[in-house]
């Protein structure tokens, strides 16, 4: 198989130098940049935030925020300060100790960032949840980790089930107005009192430092553990793949809730001592665009499904707006399509570098990066000190063009260090040779590019959101009137895939496009909007093997007028 849908287009240096340059490249070689080359012990939000503040950083804009009413900005000083406090607060109400689980659970905001950093400096880990998340999704993720502390704002509180959560202790509101009454604590205020001074916790490297909750196609979503370590491949990638220099003003567009916004919103910009410019509220493409303008954002990491959203906005609404201080764009999270870079190149003037990794892997590992030629279509080449690999169900490499597993030779820094709970799925991801499986299919070309092909399991990617078929089927089988679910992505021109549900019914229960809504809003409180099925279908019977599985491939056969491959283990 073989795409090359657009000319390649040059890259601004030569590609050859920059491979020879880092031929030799050694991890060993990032860890002299932080401390614990000489004490042996580190701690991520020192290195992000207050190491910067000891030097010409210190009045360095570290943090420039912005929603509909608030438009904020703070210095590297201000945000050790700040983050001290947040750690200060948690510390003393919350009794939060290296290695306990602190979840935050609200919308982007100056304080998410201060309690994030000042829970790191306390050595516990951070669990972060996307403010969309509805009860059920809530509940899983504290309970499957024991969360002790919550941050979260009296809104979201109500979809906290804090009864079936025996493990929780102490929650600390973001609002005004909070009644404390021993449980309860008002974060804003105890921020205001706490000291400015924090005693950090300085912690080995292969320490707990955030867990990111990620579906498969199977079971309920799996907590990924990531350490300290992680820093060392954050700074390197946030160098070479973001291309973050001193005079830079970055801005990442991923809600924090998701492993793109905290290694590349929080600790990839703010370990290189960059300025971070952080959006609440929600997309629109007027507001994205004033964005840029207005910060003078120079390097801009977002998704596919977001670019493709702005070019559906029209070229018109473009050129509104002064983008001319973009200097370097960069995508994530799905296949970024051929047109939307060419569209890029004629609107931006720049091109969109394309790079893949995954929420298990930490940080990038395959990349257009600034220097080379771009493949529009192709994911790019891997890093320095990652080594990439086209193999068989085995763990055989395969040569140039021939599909298969994409795989990475197990060392690099920042791999997850297990799944909460769940050491024998942590195993389940590796073969033979060390290689760690990621679940997609790819090829490379004869020049080491590497390209994306799809899943090879069910996995739903949906407006850059990773949905377990499994999580979304469990929940619609809760309605009363769902005997049986199938669920597949079906492919989409702008979210990339739209969740789809096959749903036999119960006896006595009639089709209806009522009572489609009724389910779909079922699993959209349930769950959360973003795995709620766009579209829903009632069949009599749904495909399954003898053993009882539903066959999602059948059902993704089906719709999309596929063969269906093998039938053999299909009940009659
Ligand atoms: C899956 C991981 C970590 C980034 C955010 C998503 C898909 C990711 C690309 C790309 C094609 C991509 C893969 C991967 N994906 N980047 N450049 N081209 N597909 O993290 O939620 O853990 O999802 O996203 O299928 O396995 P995630």
């Amino acid at each position: 198989m073989r795409v090359e849908a657009l000319p390649v287009v040059q890259g601004n240096h030569n590609l050859r130098d920059y491979e020879e340059t880092y031929k030799h490249f050694s991890w060993k070689e990032t860890e002299k940049e932080f401390t614990w080359s000489e004490t042996g012990l580190v701690n991520m939000a020192y290195e992000a935030i207050d190491r910067h503040a000891a030097t010409f950083r210190k009045n360095k804009v570290a943090l420039y925020y912005r929603d509909a009413s608030r438009n904020e900005k703070y210095t590297f000083k201000e945000m050790k300060e700040l983050s001290n406090k947040a750690g200060n607060v948690l510390k003393t109400y919350g009794d939060v100790e290296k290695g306990d689980r602190v979840f935050i659970f609200m919308p982007r905001s100056p304080e998410l960032y201060f309690a994030v950093l000042g829970a790191i400096k306390l050595g516990a880990i951070v669990g972060p949840l996307f403010e969309a998340f509805m009860e059920g999704a809530v509940r899983d993720r504290m309970q499957d980790s024991e969360a002790k502390v919550l941050v979260t704002t009296p809104e979201l509180l109500e979809r906290v089930p804090v009864n079936e959560l025996p493990a929780l202790k102490h929650i600390f509101l973001v609002g005004k107005n909070i009644d404390e009454n021993g449980t309860y604590f008002d974060f804003l205020k105890r921020l205001d009192e706490a000291s400015k001074e924090l005693r950090i916790e300085w912690v080995e490297k292969t320490e707990g430092l955030i867990l990111h909750y990620t579906s498969g196609s199977t079971g309920k979503p799996k907590g990924v553990l990531h350490v300290h370590n992680a820093m060392l491949q954050h700074y390197q990638t946030a160098k070479w793949v973001l291309n973050l220099k001193e005079d830079d003003v970055y801005w990442c567009t991923a809600d924090p809730g998701w492993v793109t916004g905290t290694s590349y919103g929080i600790f990839g910009p703010w370990l290189t001592g960059t300025s971070n410019v952080i959006m609440g509220g929600r997309f629109s493409p007027q507001n994205w665009y004033k964005m840029i303008e207005d910060f003078g954002v120079t390097v801009w990491y977002s998704a596919p499904t977001s670019f493709r959203m702005l070019m559906g906005a029209g070229d018109e609404l473009v050129k509104q707006y002064d983008l001319s201080s973009l200097r370097h764009v960069l995508s994530v999270g799905e296949p970024l399509n051929p047109e939307v870079v060419k569209w890029g190149s004629k609107v931006f003037n720049k091109r969109i570098h394309d790079n893949w990794w995954m929420t298990e892997t930490g940080a990038q590992l395959i990349s257009n990066y600034p220097c080379m030629p771009i493949k529009p279509g192709s994911m790019g080449k891997p890093i320095p000190g990652v080594v990439a690999a086209i193999v068989d169900d085995q763990g055989n490499e395969l040569p140039p063009y021939r599909m298969g597993n994409l795989a990475i030779k197990k060392g690099w820094p920042s791999m997850m260090h297990t799944i909460w709970n769940n050491p024998q799925k942590y195993e389940s991801y590796f073969m033979p040779g060390d290689w760690y499986v990621s679940g997609d299919s790819a090829y490379k070309d004869e020049d080491g590019y590497f390209w994306f092909q799809g899943r090879v399991d069910d996995v739903i990617m949906t407006s850059g959101e990773r949905v377990g078929p499994f999580e979304v089927e469990s929940k619609l089988v809760e309605h009363p009137a769902v005997a049986e679910a199938g669920v597949i992505g079906k492919p989409d021109p702008v979210r990339g895939e739209i969740i789809k549900a096959f749903i036999a019914l119960r006896d006595g229960y009639k089709q209806s496009d009522e009572l489609k809504e009724e389910i779909r809003q079922f699993v959209k409180l349930g769950l959360a909007a973003h795995a709620a099925p766009r579209e829903i279908e009632f069949r009599e019977k749904l495909p399954k093997t003898r053993s009882g599985k539903i066959m999602r491939r059948v059902l993704k056969a089906w719709e999309l007028d596929l063969p269906t491959g093998d039938l053999s283990t299909m009940e009659d």
